[in-house]
C-alpha cells in the first residue's frame, strides 16, 4: 500500500492523504499544515486559493466524476 492516497472527490477536489510535498512552477514549497490529515487540491480552476480548494467548486457548476473502472 501506497504512503499517499489521492482521491478523486465527486464534483469536487484531489483529496491527497498521507506524507507529501508541493512545489510551485518554480520548485518553492507550498506551506502545508503537518497536522492535517489531508489537503485538497483544486480541480475545478475557480479557487480563490489555488492549487488547494477553497470550496468553490459547490457554486461554479462543476461536473466531473470519473471512474476508475
Ligand atoms: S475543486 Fe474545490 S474550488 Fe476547485
Amino acid at each position: 500500500m501506497a504512503d499517499v492516497r489521492i482521491r478523486v472527490r465527486p464534483n469536487g477536489p484531489f483529496l491527497v492523504e498521507g506524507p507529501i510535498e508541493l512545489f510551485d512552477s518554480e520548485g518553492n514549497a507550498f506551506e502545508l499544515n503537518p497536522d492535517k490529515p489531508a489537503i485538497a487540491l483544486c480541480r475545478c480552476g475557480e479557487s480563490k486559493n489555488r492549487p488547494f480548494c477553497d470550496g468553490a467548486h459547490k457554486s461554479c457548476g462543476f461536473d466531473s466524476d470519473e471512474r476508475a473502472s
